[in-house]
């Protein structure tokens, strides 16, 4: 065996076991004006639509990877607890998929803690995973390009592959593996819109969005939403470059509703809505008609997400408190990029 020493790190070259630096990431969740939702193919995470976001810059998920020769399995603790089950399943295959480039095949010691509710319909997984790709390939010494981060963090969790990015973000669906990724629209600075989220219930939802995305198929409505996406996509990044207010907002309410029509009508069907989310989704509309620049879009549960102009974000702060079933509100500007600390 040979063992090479840096300052940094101690190498056993033969075999590939390596005692590495812990290395950490931030990563943004990220919040969908044209929304992914189900797969062409559920293993590789290849969507059946693209998808546009805005990255969120107050919410965000830090993530240390560090592998180790003395770990038996990986050990992964989220927010405090030991991840268990799927969860716990979704990192060690995630993990798996670092060691397989690497060539490393030593296990994992993973912390991840976000700073907002978990599984709620904020995008968590997408902080997670983004997080996770960056700060397990550069634990395992990996030099990726922000194409193979993105595609990489696409696997974890679909949505990931866009919070590598910050700023508008653009995915694109293609059957292959190597063409679907993300790449930034126009970065933070480009629209000082805002993102109010109303939080209307922090329990975690009781449908995953994985199980969402495998039942997207089951309806019959799923089909038209997929065939109409390019032209969502092209009124919604043209949107974003003209910075038209109105024209986006009808594009993203339009397409929430959507993806929410596809979950009502699949098998088993899926209501994520409380009553308090159909409360604010009127009062913005109406707001909207008296020459407030807001609109919503509702993720994978109940929590609605306001975006709105900076010029009216501190007036529809005001108005969602006043909304019976308005627990909380989290505000956030356009975020940055995916980046090691
Ligand atoms: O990345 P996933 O598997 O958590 O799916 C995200 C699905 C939505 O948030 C509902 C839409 C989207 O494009 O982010």
């Amino acid at each position: 065996m040979i063992m090479v020493d840096c300052p940094a790190k101690t190498f056993i070259v033969e075999g590939l076991s390596m005692n590495l630096e812990p290395r950490s990431a931030i990563a943004h969740p990220n919040i969908a004006f044209i929304k992914y939702w189900g797969n062409i193919d559920s293993s590789l995470r290849l969507p059946a639509n693209g998808s546009i976001s805005m990255t969120l810059a107050a919410l965000e998920t830090k993530t240390t990877v560090e592998f180790s020769e003395n770990l038996l399995s990986d050990h992964v603790v989220i927010n405090g607890a030991e991840a268990k089950g799927q969860s716990y399943s979704r990192v060690t295959q995630h993990l798996d998929r670092i060691r397989t480039l690497s060539g490393l095949n030593t296990m994992a010691k993973v912390t991840s803690q976000s700073n907002f509710p978990l599984s709620t319909g904020l995008a968590s997984s997408a902080s997670g995973f983004a997080a996770l790709t960056l700060a397990a390939s550069k634990a395992a010494d990996l030099e990726l390009t922000l194409k193979d981060l993105s595609i990489l963090a696409r696997k974890g969790s679909g949505s990931a592959c866009r919070s590598i990015f910050g700023g508008f973000v653009e995915w694109y669906a293609s059957k292959n593996d190597a063409d679907s990724y993300a790449e930034q629209i126009m970065d933070q600075s480009y629209w000082n819109l805002i993102d109010v989220i109303a939080i209307v219930q922090e329990d975690q939802k009781e449908v995953s969005s994985t199980s969402g995305h495998a039942a997207a198929e089951s309806s019959p409505l799923q089909n038209g939403r997929v065939q109409d996406a390019v032209r969502r996509l092209n009124d919604c990044r043209q949107a974003i470059l003209d910075r038209n207010f109105n024209k986006l907002a009808l594009i993203v309410e339009s397409d929430s509703n959507m993806m929410h029509s596809v979950m009502l009508t699949s098998n088993p069907p899926i209501l994520y809505w409380e009553a308090a989310t159909i409360t604010i989704m009127r009062n913005i509309v109406n707001w909207r008609g008296e020459g407030l620049e807001v609109c919503y879009t509702i993720d994978a549960g109940p929590n609605v997400h306001c975006i709105c102009t900076a010029e009216s974000a501190l007036e529809i702060e005001k108005r969602l408190r006043k909304l019976s079933g308005v627990q909380r509100i989290l505000k956030s500007r356009v975020g940055g990029i995916a980046r090691v600390i």
